[in-house]
C-alpha cells in the first residue's frame, strides 16, 4: 500500500553542529591561597592534569581550530608549572588566554615572563573597596591585587577587573569601576553570585539576593551601567544585564535567546580529566569522556557532544549566568525573549518552600 504520508526531507544539518572548536578551559588546579568567604573552590585542593597532558590537549586543541584558552579552577600561580603552560599555548598560537586570578601571589619574575606572552589577559578578581574585599579575602589581599593591576597596565600586560554581583558588593560595585579608570583599565566584568562557586554550606543569606526585589537590583545594574559609561570603562558582561535580576531574585537560569552556541565552540576538561560541553552541564550524563583514556580530538563532534550541543541549541540545557558563559549570545539580542531553565540549589529550595506557604 502506499503510505499517504508526505515524504519526508532530510534536516539540514545545523551548520554549528560542525563548528569548529574555538576555545579550551582546563582546570589545571583547584588549590587556591586563600579561603574566600563566597568561594568553595579552594576546598578541592587538588592539581588537575599533568604538564604533559596538558600540552597535549594545547596542541589537539590548537589541531582543532582553538586559538583561546582559558586556564580555571582556583587559582591557576598556585601550580609552579604554570606559566610553562602558558608559555607553551603562547607558542602554538593561541591568540588569547584569559586568566582570572585573585593576583595576590604574581611576583615581578612572573610579570617579567608574562609581559613577554601578548596573548595572556589577566582578570583581577576585586570584590569592592578594600575593606569589603578584605572581608571577604582576608587582611592585606586588596592592597597585593591592586598593586598587582598597577603593575600589568604599567608594563602593558593587559587586564581587566572582575567582581561578583552579591549582596553585600553591588552597592559598592561602583569602586571597581572607578579603581578600573583610575588605573587605566578599560574594562571590567561583573558575574552574578553563583551556588556553583560557593557551594551549598556557605552563609547563602549574607551572599544570595534571593527574593530582593527585581526592579531593586534593575536600578542597581542600570546606575552601574551608567556609571560605567560616564567612566568609558566598558563591562564585558554587559549584555546580560537584562536577565540577572531575574537570576538573582529568583534563580530562573536564562538561555541565551535563540539557545546557547557555546557547547559548539568550547570544551572543558575538570581537574579530574572528564571532558564536558561547557561549565554548567556537568551530570554525568554530560561527561564526554576522560582526556586520561578518551582523545578529545575523538570527543569533539563524537555523537555525544552532538546531542549534547543539540540540547544547548534547542534551548533545552540547564542554564547560567556568568562571565563564562555564552556572553556573545546575548550581545544585540538584549530586549529579545529568554528561555528560563528551572532554578537550582537554593534557589529552588527557596521557590519550593515558597510554594508550599512557608
Ligand atoms: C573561583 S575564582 C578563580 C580565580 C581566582 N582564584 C580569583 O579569585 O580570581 C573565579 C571568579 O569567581 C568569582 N567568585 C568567587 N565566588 C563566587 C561566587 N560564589 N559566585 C560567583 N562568582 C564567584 C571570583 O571572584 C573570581 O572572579
Ligand atoms: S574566589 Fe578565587 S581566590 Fe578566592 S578562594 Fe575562590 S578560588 Fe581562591
Ligand atoms: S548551561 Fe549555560 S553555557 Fe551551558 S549550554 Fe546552557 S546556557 Fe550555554
Amino acid at each position: 500500500m502506499k503510505s499517504s504520508l508526505p515524504l519526508l526531507s532530510p534536516l539540514p544539518q545545523r551548520a554549528a553542529l560542525t563548528h569548529a572548536l574555538d576555545e579550551l578551559a582546563v582546570e589545571l588546579t583547584v588549590y587556591c591561597n586563600l579561603k574566600c568567604k563566597m568561594c568553595s573552590v579552594w576546598e578541592l585542593k587538588q592539581h588537575g592534569v599533568a604538564l604533559d597532558v596538558a600540552q597535549k590537549l594545547l596542541r589537539q586543541a590548537r589541531s582543532l581550530g582553538a586559538h583561546t584558552f582559558t586556564p580555571c579552577g582556583a587559582e591557576s600561580f598556585m601550580r609552579k608549572d604554570f606559566l610553562d603552560i602558558v608559555e607553551y599555548a603562547h607558542a602554538l598560537g593561541y591568540t588569547t588566554q584569559d586568566i582570572v586570578t585573585n593576583g595576590t601571589m604574581i611576583t615581578d619574575a612572573h610579570l617579567d615572563r608574562l609581559q613577554k606572552t601578548p596573548s595572556v589577559y589577566l582578570h583581577i578578581s576585586i570584590d569592592g573597596p578594600r575593606e569589603v574585599h578584605d572581608d571577604l579575602r582576608g587582611e592585606g589581599n586588596y592592597e597585593l591585587s591592586v598593586t598587582c593591576a598597577k603593575k600589568c597596565v604599567e608594563r602593558g600586560i593587559r587586564v581587566g577587573l572582575s567582581g561578583v554581583l552579591m549582596r553585600e558588593t553591588i552597592e559598592r560595585a561602583f569602586h571597581i569601576v572607578d579603581l578600573a579608570a583610575e588605573l587605566g583599565i578599560a574594562e571590567v566584568s561583573f558575574q552574578p553570585f553563583q551556588e556553583e562557586i560557593s557551594g551549598p554550606d556557605k552563609d547563602l543569606k549574607r551572599f544570595s539576593l534571593l527574593r530582593t526585589p527585581k526592579e531593586v537590583i534593575k536600578e542597581k545594574l542600570e546606575a552601574l551601567s551608567a556609571y560605567s559609561h560616564g567612566k568609558s570603562v566598558s563591562i564585558f558582561t554587559e549584555s546580560m544585564f537584562g536577565v540577572v535580576p531575574d537570576y538573582l531574585a529568583t534563580g530562573k537560569r536564562p538561555i541565551p535567546p535563540g539557545g546557547c552556541f557555546l557547547p559548539s565552540k568550547f570544551l572543558l576538561v575538570d581537574f579530574r580529566g572528564d571532558v564536558y560541553p561547557c561549565f554548567f552541564m556537568r551530570s554525568d550524563d554530560d561527561r564526554m569522556g576522560n582526556v586520561l583514556s578518551d582523545e578529545i580530538t575523538d570527543i569533539w563532534h563524537s555523537t555525544h557532544h552532538q546531542e549534547l550541543q543539540v540540547l544547548a541549541l534547542t534551548e533545552r540545557c540547564p542554564g547560567c549566568l556568568a562571565a563564562c558563559s555564552d556572553v556573545d549570545s546575548f550581545v544585540g539580542k538584549e530586549s529579545a525573549p529568554v528561555v528560563y531553565a528551572p532554578a537550582k540549589g537554593h534557589a529552588a529550595n527557596a521557590t519550593a518552600a515558597e510554594g508550599a506557604g512557608e
